[in-house]
């Protein structure tokens, strides 16, 4: 999806005519007076609506009136924000998307926004409006005919007293990385293959002045990339391990480590998924999506820090070579892994990621997203990603910048003792856990095990939240771009 033009303008300077104005409302507050002085009629419409009880002004609730008397615009559209009482930034985040869907299904290309009325609309206030916008007018349309001349979203017009400019184009900039995470997800695997991913970094370290190195097939034994390598033994398709540097730190700045977990299609391997469902396996990359999404907004916003990331990336094939249960592999840092199921393949390429850029690089920090088990999905829904750490001080920071991005994490257990659900009587380690105990915390307990000692580091399970069977709000049926706002929120602090 292509994005569109927004910039803000004070309400004495805007006098042109609208196909809509879209207009928030709060459900405890009333029409504000200069809005009814401004437009009579309006408020009488919006008033009776009110008084009938059809509109309440709840989130994500929206009307559409037609006045003629009224010159601003074709149409007004009003959207409810909720309680003032309960006021956050993400219900302007999600009456942006509900305007949003309107102005899709009127097939609107220009409108204007007016949310707070006269109050001041605040930074972090109009890069969610900026967000839910963008966030809420997606689509994917990439293969299909277009039926009509119906062109999208051209541009929006915010309607502040303060000065917001900055804030929306911060906004935009982090929805475009929400976009890129999501186009990525969408696209089917015999297009987002590994290569495809790796021509994505490649233009991303252009345009962001960053180093790309791309591990190939004949690169992972002498590197000793034995998880990967392993996995990857069962697909022609070409795997790449994909590196991004960006320098964008002077002296003492921080050093962020990211990992995504790329796997373009999961078949499960030789322990083969049943067939119903297993299309969604091409969402099997969006770790790996939310980091390239992440690293093309630092690419674009420079922030004064250094990030390193890492994208394992490889189909899980059933190909006359691919490895087996009871193969042993080798990883990056050396440790032996005995393989019980094929189809627990994540962990094998993160163990090398998270491996390779603890060893070779000095991290503050080290955050790995993964579509990682089907447990994640039975413990938290799609609500919350789930969340496993090594280091609880960072581990605090990434619930509250999931708190502030409203890109939600839960916590779950790691206790130096689950490393014995992944002892194995052959090999260092095993690849499962026990069946139908904790599969969340056994796989982050596997992971734990190829980070170097002493770099603080978070796993973030993103098989629930990452993908949607039903879209709400600002989320899309399909991939979420779980991930991108939350790091955004540590970026944000930590540069
Ligand atoms: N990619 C899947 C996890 C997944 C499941 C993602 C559902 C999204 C929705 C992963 O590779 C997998 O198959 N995990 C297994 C692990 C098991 C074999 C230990 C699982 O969760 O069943
Ligand atoms: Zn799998
Ligand atoms: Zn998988």
């Amino acid at each position: 999806m292509s994005l569109f033009d927004l910039s803000a303008k004070n309400y004495s300077e805007f006098a042109d005519t609208q196909e809509a104005y879209i207009f928030g409302l709060f459900s405890d507050k009333g029409i504000p007076e200069d809005f009814k002085k401004a437009h009579p009629n309006l408020s009488e419409q919006i008033t009776l609506a009110l008084d009938n009880g059809e509109f309440k002004a709840k989130t994500n609730q929206t009307i559409v009136l037609y006045t003629p008397k009224c010159t601003t615009a074709k149409r007004y559209i009003v959207v409810g924000l909720g309680e003032s009482k309960k006021y956050t930034s993400d219900m302007l985040r999600q009456a942006a998307a509900s305007g949003a869907k309107q102005i899709l299904n009127l097939k609107i290309g220009r409108f204007a926004i007016e949310f707070m009325g006269e109050d001041e609309l605040g930074v972090e206030d109009a890069q969610a409006l900026a967000e839910g916008l963008v966030m809420g007018s997606y689509q994917f349309l990439n293969y299909k005919k277009s039926e009509d001349e119906y062109a999208g979203i051209e541009s929006a017009i915010v309607l502040s007293k303060s000065d917001i400019s900055r804030a929306l184009a911060y906004g935009m900039s982090i929805s475009a990385g929400v976009v890129l995470a999501r186009d990525l997800g969408n696209h089917p695997s015999n297009v987002a293959t590994p290569t495809f991913l790796a021509d994505t970094a490649e233009s991303i370290a252009k345009t962001g002045g960053m180093k790309v190195t791309i591990y190939n097939r004949e690169d992972f034994e002498k590197l000793g990339l034995g998880g990967i390598q392993g996995v990857a033994q069962g697909s022609d398709v070409p795997p790449k391990f994909i590196i991004l540097e960006y320098s964008g730190g002077g002296k003492g700045a921080k050093t962020l480590g990211l990992v995504g977990k790329g796997l373009t299609f999961d078949s499960g391997g030789i322990s083969i998924k049943p067939s119903a469902g297993m299309d969604e396996m091409k969402f099997d990359m969006l770790g790996g999506a939310a980091v390239l999404g992440i690293m093309s907004i630092v690419a674009k916003i420079k922030p004064k820090l250094n990030i390193i990331a890492v994208v394992p990336s490889t189909e899980n094939m059933n190909g006359g070579e691919a490895y087996k249960p009871g193969d042993i592999l080798t990883a990056y840092n050396g440790k032996t892994i005995e393989i019980l199921n094929t189809d627990a393949e994540g962990r094998l390429i993160l163990a090398d990621g998270l491996a390779y850029i603890s060893q070779n690089f000095e991290l503050d920090g080290l955050v790995n997203f993964a579509t990682l088990t089907g447990a994640v999905v039975v413990a938290l829904g799609h609500r919350y990603s789930g969340m496993m750490t090594n280091d609880q001080d960072f581990g605090n920071q990434l619930i509250a910048y999931g708190e502030k991005s409203q890109d939600r994490v839960w916590q779950m257990p790691l206790d130096d003792e689950y490393a014995e659900d992944i002892k194995s009587k052959i090999a260092d380690v095993k690849n499962t856990g026990n069946a139908r105990e904790a599969g969340t915390i056994a796989a982050g307990a596997f992971l734990r095990e190829f980070v170097k000692e002493g770099t603080p580091w978070c796993h973030v399970d993103i098989a629930g939240s990452g993908w949607l069977k039903k879209g709400r709000s600002y989320l899309p049926e399909g991939p979420t771009g779980a991930g991108v706002r939350l790091i955004m929120e540590l970026i944000k602090d930590w540069a």
